[in-house]
């Protein structure tokens, strides 16, 4: 356990069934807003209500809706570009992960001072300019809660996290009906990503007590939530524990951390563009499987906090062993590929996948039980 441990969050966190009628009281400062969203979103039409809701209040704006999905750093730095010719002084982001990453990232480079380059060297350079609104549209990554912003650094074949607390957004809206027409496959994807969070984050050496909070009431919303929110489009309820549940674990993530799945995950978004929920889901149960001889009280106190009818008299080892065999079940139930076969990744790539995977430091030191690069190897190769 570590002696000193933070928080960092959004201040203000509206959420509900109606969540986003919020957005009137909250724009009221405001004069010049640009909403932040992606062409799939705009399609959805779940931008019309917030949309209206400015314009009834009669205050300026514009859409920026072409971010590419897990855009690269070239593609960010674009979308900062595109805003900057705005003039604007609020952000809203409606999206996912990969719209939300990009208005953090405009919401403290609206000057011409620093570029995202110059953050991937140096990410606490520049300070919050402009005011944020996070409404996520997947249940999800947490991006609405965390200070950090992931791109693509093609050169590298990697991910990295830029992660600076003055990205954290000033206001964030949660509101089911953003998630419930979510199409299968990607409330799959993206609720294992939640979900690793979640695990992730309470069995990381960063983990605390704060953290543990968060991360153990998310880790109950989003497993016990996860198969019906998926494939019930009629659950809305399981919809809305979901979109706490993910919001939860990102802010588990801001006061621990992700461990080994998120670490080896980004070399298979960043090469392949395997998207970043499908490459956590296939490296959860190998890097779990992996880690169980240093986690397994853990996974057995989440054992008992997650499974309703479970068993506290079982031992500790058979805790653990169901803990990760259910994770295993959740993965395969949503029918997301677990396998880089399905993505043509060729077996000779192993070693270049082992050196980007072993440079994810910033995560790696989390995990409990320690990396090597030949652990790394073996856990690819179970995933080949
Ligand atoms: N900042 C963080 O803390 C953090 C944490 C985890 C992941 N990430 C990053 O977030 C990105 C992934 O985000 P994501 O998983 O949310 O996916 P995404 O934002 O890339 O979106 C994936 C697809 O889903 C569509 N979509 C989103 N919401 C929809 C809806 N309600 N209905 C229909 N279609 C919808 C989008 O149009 C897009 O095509 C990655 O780059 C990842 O690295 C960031
Ligand atoms: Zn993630």
């Amino acid at each position: 356990m570590l002696t000193d441990y933070s928080l960092k969050m959004p201040k203000n966190i509206n959420a509900g069934e109606h969540a986003i009628e919020q957005l009137e009281g909250i724009i009221t400062q405001a004069s010049k807003i640009v909403i932040f969203t992606d062409k799939g979103i705009l399609a959805t039409g779940l931008v019309d209500l917030p949309k209206a809701i400015i314009e009834k209040a009669g205050i300026d704006y514009t859409i920026i809706s072409d971010i590419p999905a897990e855009p690269n750093y070239h593609e960010a730095q674009a979308m900062v570009d595109e805003f900057k010719k705005e003039n604007a002084d609020f952000i809203i982001a409606i999206g996912g992960g990969s719209v939300m990453d990009v208005a953090k990232l405009s919401s403290i480079l609206a000057t011409d001072e620093y570029t995202v380059k110059d953050l991937l060297d140096d990410p606490l350079l520049a300070k919050k300019q402009i005011t944020s609104l996070m409404i996520p549209t997947t249940a999800g990554t947490g991006a609405e809660a965390t200070p950090n912003s992931i791109v693509g650094v093609p050169e590298k074949d990697l991910k990295i996290g830029i992660v600076n607390p003055e990205m954290i957004a000033d206001y964030v809206i949660l509101d089911s009906r953003m998630i419930k027409n979510l199409p299968k496959p990607i409330a799959a994807a993206t609720g294992v990503d939640a979900l690793c969070h979640a695990i992730e984050c309470f069995t990381s050496a960063k983990a605390n007590p704060i953290s543990n909070t968060f991360a153990l009431e998310a880790l109950d919303l989003i497993m016990n939530n996860i198969i019906e929110a998926c494939t019930n489009p009629e659950a809305l309820d399981a919809k809305s524990h979901m979109l706490l549940g993910s919001f939860y674990a990102g802010v588990a993530i801001t006061s621990s951390g992700t461990t080994a799945v998120h670490a080896l995950s980004y070399p298979l978004g960043g090469k392949y563009h395997i998207a970043h929920g499908v490459s956590n889901a296939m490296l959860l149960t190998p890097v779990m499987k992996f880690n169980e001889p240093a986690i397994k009280d853990l996974l057995a106190v989440a054992y008992d906090r997650v499974v309703k009818d479970g068993d506290k008299d079982l031992a500790v080892d058979e805790k653990s062993a169901y803990m990760i065999s259910k994770l295993e079940e959740i993965v395969k139930i949503l029918e997301i590929p677990t396998s880089l076969k399905t993505f043509n990744v060729p077996e000779e790539d192993l070693d270049g996948l082992v050196a980007a995977g072993m440079e994810v430091t910033r995560l790696l030191v989390n995990n409990k039980r320690e990396v090597t690069p030949e652990d790394a190897r073996n856990i690819y190769l179970e995933v080949m």
